[in-house]
């Protein structure tokens, strides 16, 4: 089949890429090649989706599968308007941002939405409005003929956010140096994410498939405890953890999920009670499967090993100096 991905040279979209190539499909990617390059196998088309003109290579002779990563609404607009009718099927890679409303466990595809972003560009804080307008651009270029993958946190090995990865790779140090590991008190509420390999695999597949509509696109419903019984585990930890309640980690300024001085994963504040919950059939029923949580915590340690485990400056998680002032706090 011949793939178009829109997008290919940073995480998810060059492991959809590759997955594409090991499927035997003639992969082709765009983008500007200032993020990375493509996966061996893929044909990079260097163009700048902001220009009019970057779709031009690009309408000749025709794709089974798109797939757009973007979260421009200009970019996808022109995207759809140069390359919709050349295109069998169209796959948008969307977010859970999209809802207006986090707060509800089990919480589906009825949860309402956020406005359209009105505007070409979203900035960081208007994300998830990008996104609705993303979405919103396909479905007015397309009607029914798209899938809207509205992704969860999505982890493992290549991700540069720091999140995930601190669990297996802060157990991981602690076995190294000997300290304890700050964990919250409370381990009983969820964690959802879904391995990068899992999501571009399913991405791919459903899209070639024929799968349409939005799906929620999150993996299995866990717990807090049982991921950080897995990392310790995978990272062959048999030491001390610290476990510090919600009020004493928002006192030493640590933040929820990520961002700097974050604990990730951790979710206290209600109004996100569902974020990590969200109900799963719609994926179940398009297909998607997620590999086992150790597979996924291994590769997670591999890339934070490559980053280095003691590495300062984290976009999330807390340095390893930081943690252990924190924990020498919790316990005077
Ligand atoms: N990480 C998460 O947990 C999470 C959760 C939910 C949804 N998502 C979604 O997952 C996707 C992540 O995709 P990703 O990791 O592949 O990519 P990304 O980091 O969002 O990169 C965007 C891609 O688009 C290209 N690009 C950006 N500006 C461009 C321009 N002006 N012209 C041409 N190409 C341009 C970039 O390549 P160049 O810079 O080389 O041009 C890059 O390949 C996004 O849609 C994100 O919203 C992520």
């Amino acid at each position: 089949m011949r793939v178009l991905i829109l997008g290919g040279t940073a995480w998810l979209g060059g492991a959809v890429a590759r997955y594409a190539v090991g499927q035997g499909h003639e992969v082709t990617c765009l983008a500007r090649g200032e993020s990375g390059s493509v996966p061996e196998g893929a044909r990079l088309v260097t163009g700048d989706r902001d220009r009019t003109d970057a779709y031009r290579p690009l309408v000749t002779p025709g794709w089974d599968l798109v797939v757009d990563v973007s979260r421009q609404p200009g970019q996808v607009r022109s995207a759809l308007a140069a390359l919709s009718d050349r295109s069998e099927r169209w796959v948008f890679v969307s977010s859970g941002s999209v809802y207006a409303d986090h707060s509800r466990p089990g919480a589906g595809l009825d949860t309402p939405l956020l406005p359209a972003l009105d505007g070409d560009e979203a900035a960081p804080e208007t994300y998830g409005e990008g996104k609705v307008a993303c979405e919103v651009a396909c479905r007015a270029a397309r009607g029914d003929n798209v899938l809207l993958a509205r992704s969860g946190l999505i982890v493992g090995y290549g991700d540069r956010s720091d999140r995930f990865g601190y669990w297996p790779g802060r157990f991981a140090l602690a076995r190294e140096d000997g300290g304890p590991v700050l964990v919250p008190k409370r381990t009983d509420r969820p964690a959802q994410f879904l391995d990068v390999t899992d999501l571009a695999a399913w991405i791919v597949d459903a899209g070639l498939r024929g799968v349409t509509g939005a799906v929620d696109a999150y993996g299995p419903q866990r717990v807090l405890g049982d991921v950080l019984a897995a990392a310790r585990e995978v990272a062959g930890f048999a030491g001390v953890e610290v476990s510090v309640s919600d009020e004493a980690l928002r006192d030493a300024g640590v933040e929820e999920f990520m961002g700097e001085r974050s604990l990730a994963l951790w979710l206290a504040d209600p109004e996100w009670a569902g974020f990590s919950a969200r109900d799963t059939t719609s994926a179940q029923v398009a297909g998607l499967s997620a590999r086992g949580l150790v597979d996924t915590l291994r590769d997670a340690l591999a890339w934070e090993r490559e980053l280095g485990l003691a590495r300062t400056g984290r976009k999330a998680g807390l340095d390893r100096a930081d943690e252990l002032t924190i924990i020498e706090d919790a316990r005077s």
